[in-house]
Formats: C-alpha cells, sequence, structure tokens
C-alpha cells in the first residue's frame, strides 16, 4: 500500500551551471509514491543526470527542496537520506582491489556502522546476476564492463535502499549483462512492498519494461511524457 506520503517529493528542485549561471534544471516537480517504477527519456545533454543526482541531493541545489516520507531534508539529514536512495551511474567507479573489498567499502563508512557485511548475501545475488562464486575474488580492474555494473549494483542492493535512481546502467552493456542488471533490479522492487525506481534509459523497451510512468527531460525542463506515448504503450501491452 502506498502511504499518505510520497516516499521522495521534489519541489521546484534547480541547478544552474556554477561559472555561467546557465539553468541546467529548471525548477521541477516530481512525487514518487512507494511501488512506483518511473522513467525518464530525452536527448544527451538534456538534464537527466543533472536531474538525478539533484533528488539525490549529490550535488548542491540552486533552488527548491527535496522531502523524504513528507518532512523536508535539511543539510545534517543527508547521510541518512543517501542511505534510502541510491544512485547508480552508467560508469561505476570501483576501487582497487577484488570485488569482495568493493563489496565490504561501504560498511567502513559511517553512515553504515550499524549494518555488516554478508558474503552469502552477496554471493547470493552475484548467482542471481548469472556470476559464479568465483565472482568476489576477482579483480576489479579486470572485470568487464557489465561485470563491473553487476557488482556496483550489488554493492548498493545488499545495503536495501528504499529508492533506485538508475542513470542509464546498461547503456554501454552487453545484453547479457543488461539482462542480469534488470532481473537484479526487477527483484530487488518486488522484495520489498513500498520501494520505487527511476529508471534513465535511451532505450524506449527497456523504459516500457521497467517502469510504468514515464517522464521526459528536455533542454533542462522535466515533464509528463506526453499523452499519445502513453497510448501506444497501452496498446501495446
Ligand atoms: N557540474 C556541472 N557544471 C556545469 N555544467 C554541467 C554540470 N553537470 C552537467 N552539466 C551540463 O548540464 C547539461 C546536462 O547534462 P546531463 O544531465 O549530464 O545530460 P544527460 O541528459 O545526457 O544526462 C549538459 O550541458 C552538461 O554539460
Ligand atoms: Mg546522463
Amino acid at each position: 500500500m502506498t502511504s499518505a506520503f510520497p516516499l521522495v517529493a521534489a519541489t521546484d528542485i534547480a541547478r544552474r551551471d556554477p561559472q555561467h549561471g546557465r539553468w541546467l534544471l529548471h525548477p521541477a516537480r516530481l512525487a514518487l509514491h512507494g511501488g512506483e517504477r518511473l522513467s525518464i527519456t530525452g536527448p544527451s545533454g538534456s538534464g537527466k543526470s543533472v536531474f538525478l543526482r539533484a533528488l539525490a541531493l549529490l550535488d548542491p541545489l540552486d533552488g527548491g527542496h527535496v522531502e523524504w516520507r513528507g518532512k523536508r531534508v535539511a543539510r545534517p539529514a543527508i547521510p541518512r537520506y543517501r542511505r534510502s536512495i541510491a544512485y547508480i551511474r552508467q560508469r561505476p567507479a570501483l576501487l582497487d582491489g577484488t570485488v569482495e573489498d568493493n563489496l565490504r567499502y561501504p560498511f567502513t563508512l559511517r553512515a553504515y556502522r550499524d549494518l555488516q557485511f554478508e558474503r552469502e548475501r552477496v554471493a547470493s545475488l552475484a548467482a542471481q546476476a548469472g556470476r559464479d562464486s568465483d565472482f568476489l575474488d576477482r579483480r576489479a580492474s579486470e572485470l568487464s564492463g557489465g561485470e563491473a555494473q553487476i557488482a556496483a549494483l550489488i554493492r548498493v542492493l545488499q545495503l536495501d535502499p528504499d529508492v533506485l535512481l538508475l542513470d542509464e546502467p546498461t547503456a554501454s552493456l552487453d545484453p547479457a549483462s543488461s539482462h542480469a542488471i534488470e532481473g537484479l533490479i526487477g527483484a530487488w522492487f518486488d522484495a520489498g512492498a513500498a520501494r520505487a525506481s527511476i529508471w534513465v534509459s535511451h532505450d524506449p523497451a527497456q523504459a516500457e519494461r521497467m517502469s510504468e510512468r514515464h517522464l521526459t527531460m528536455q533542454a533542462g525542463v522535466l515533464d509528463e511524457a506526453p499523452q499519445a506515448s502513453l497510448d501506444r504503450e497501452n496498446t501495446t501491452r
């Protein structure tokens, strides 16, 4: 069931180019409820990543604010907020060392001090993504792009976020890796009653598979997708 409050509500969040003052993201509003899966499509350079990063409060806002379950996220609450809402980038950053070293890394951070690394759990996520048992021992530097993204995703999923912000996570991956990543995310979504995701994708078929509500980004302006595309989707179901 959805609760009275959205999980995340953005009110007029905006971003400007710090050097030239140009709007990168015009004031944008969005409410994301538990159980909702959104997608955002739009041309390259239109501000999709800027929006997701702003929503995750990874970059300072130049206007507006974000609420988490009805409560405004003030500065001191940002680390806690970032624990609930995870941003997955197109090209994951992995540390030197093994996959397991990378998966253990978040538990060294203050924000996750109360949690413990569970090798069985991550091994099972890796297996779910079609990786065999030696995956955790592989060197991060030797992984393919697809394997690196799977590792980065497992690193996040083991922490049980409520919201995933997926920034073209499969954009440059082979079909098998893309499929594995969609599978992991689908399973994560189904495992919690009130989880939600926003998937930025340039693949309309993927946006339809992985979401029910579609938004567009055009020159820094976020909008609901035109009705025509929703109608088209409804008739192809
Ligand atoms: N930190 C930044 N400073 C200045 N310009 C930026 C910054 N981040 C992104 N931009 C610019 O904002 C625009 C939107 O970028 P982005 O959100 O990455 O587009 P996309 O829709 O492809 O994800 C681009 O013109 C990009 O160059
Ligand atoms: Mg982008």
